[in-house]
């Protein structure tokens, strides 16, 4: 297939449309201008003012009491963890959540367990989640159950809102807490039509990610219940991730925060254009249909694996990640427009053009 074709029409002389992920994003001009004439302070003495002022914006927006600016979501997730459990305690969370799958290698420095808890669609199997909270006689106890929306390795599934309270429900039914991973949290919200802080109402904590879709440079935000900031604020200075005048970044957050959750519905009306041109290319290729801004390529029955159709969609001017073995990976994003969907059709068409 793809090594019959090393270059395609439409991608000559211009650079490869960059599908990996929504964190290639660059900062908007705003952010630029924001980041200029941001008042700073020193964040580790006596404050940054334009930190705060995100940490505000931000846990208003996600409908919590108070906000903390950190370095990076996979940091706010494991400060809620740190903040909210025990050493020999478990987080219960879907078996394929980013927490999950790509953040629990936390488990060797803070002695929590993660406990995977099957699922559908990125949503809990709420019998087994019931059992896993029991926690009785010598079971280790469940101190955390963490949800994830949209969910990264769904394909960009948005958790129903039901199901985020029956899990919501009946954790707190046991005084346990629900974190909600909501690195992509405003696209989820964008799904369904609401603000985010009608997703966000359905758990205690949340991480919302400002270095994806919402295009700043670096940067995540935890929000909830003041005391369980005000520990991960003590949590976030051992672990070296209080910053000084980091402000220069928190405003380029607040522009994410305020202005870019707009316009994330083009970016999920493309990925849904990608991916019915996608499945009505050839029979040997399939991809899920996005709820959100990302999708993904099954190319099991094609003959040729995912790093095979990453490496020759890369000489056909596109760049898509092996997601498994079998998967490809496509994220759209602000730097994607209508043009570029159409190219990247034509160098999957290029590749498919060459398939039995
Ligand atoms: C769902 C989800 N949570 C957390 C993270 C971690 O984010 P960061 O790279 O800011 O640590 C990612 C990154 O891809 C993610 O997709």
């Amino acid at each position: 297939m793809a090594h019959q074709h090393e270059t395609i029409p439409a991608s000559a002389g211009l650079p490869p449309i960059d599908l990996r992920s929504d964190t290639v994003t660059r900062p908007t001009e705003a952010m630029y201008a924001r980041m200029a004439s941001a008042p700073l302070g020193d964040d580790g003495l006596d404050g940054d003012p334009t930190a705060r002022e995100l940490e505000a914006v931000a846990a208003a927006a996600l409908g919590k009491d108070a906000g903390l600016f950190v370095p990076s979501c996979t940091m706010a997730n494991l400060l809620a963890t740190l903040a909210q459990s025990q050493r020999s305690e478990q987080i219960a969370l879907e078996a394929n959540a980013h927490m999950y799958v790509s953040e629990r290698g936390a488990a060797t420095f803070t002695g929590q367990f993660y406990l995977a808890i099957g699922g559908t669609d990125g949503a809990m199997d709420l019998n087994v989640l019931e059992d896993a909270m029991q926690g009785e006689g010598l079971k280790l106890r469940t101190a955390m159950v963490a949800m994830e929306t949209s969910h990264n390795n769904a394909s960009g599934a948005v958790l129903p809102l039901a199901h985020m309270q029956a899990v919501h429900a009946m954790a707190a039914a046991r005084g346990i807490p629900v974190h909600l991973d909501g690195a992509r949290l405003f696209n989820a919200a964008v799904a369904l039509e609401t603000a985010p802080a009608e997703v966000a109402r359905h758990c205690d904590t949340v991480s919302l990610c400002l270095s994806k879709g919402l295009s700043a440079p670096a940067g995540a935000v935890l929000a909830g219940p003041r005391a369980v900031i005000d520990r991960s604020r003590k949590f976030r200075r051992m672990l070296g991730g209080t910053q000084r005048q980091i402000g220069v970044l928190a405003a380029a957050g607040l522009e994410a925060v305020e202005v870019m959750g707009a316009r994330l519905g083009e970016d999920h009306r493309r990925a849904r254009a990608l991916s019915d041109a996608l499945n009505g290319m050839h029979p040997k290729l399939s991809a899920t249909i996005p709820q959100t801004n990302i999708l993904q390529v099954d190319v099991s029955r094609s003959g040729q694996d995912s790093a095979a159709w990453s490496a020759a969609l890369e000489k056909a001017g596109l760049r898509a990640r092996p997601w498994g073995k079998h998967r490809l990976r496509c994220v759209t994003h602000r730097h994607i427009d209508d043009a570029d969907i159409d190219r990247a059709v034509s160098a999957f068409r290029t590749l498919a053009g060459a398939l039995a």
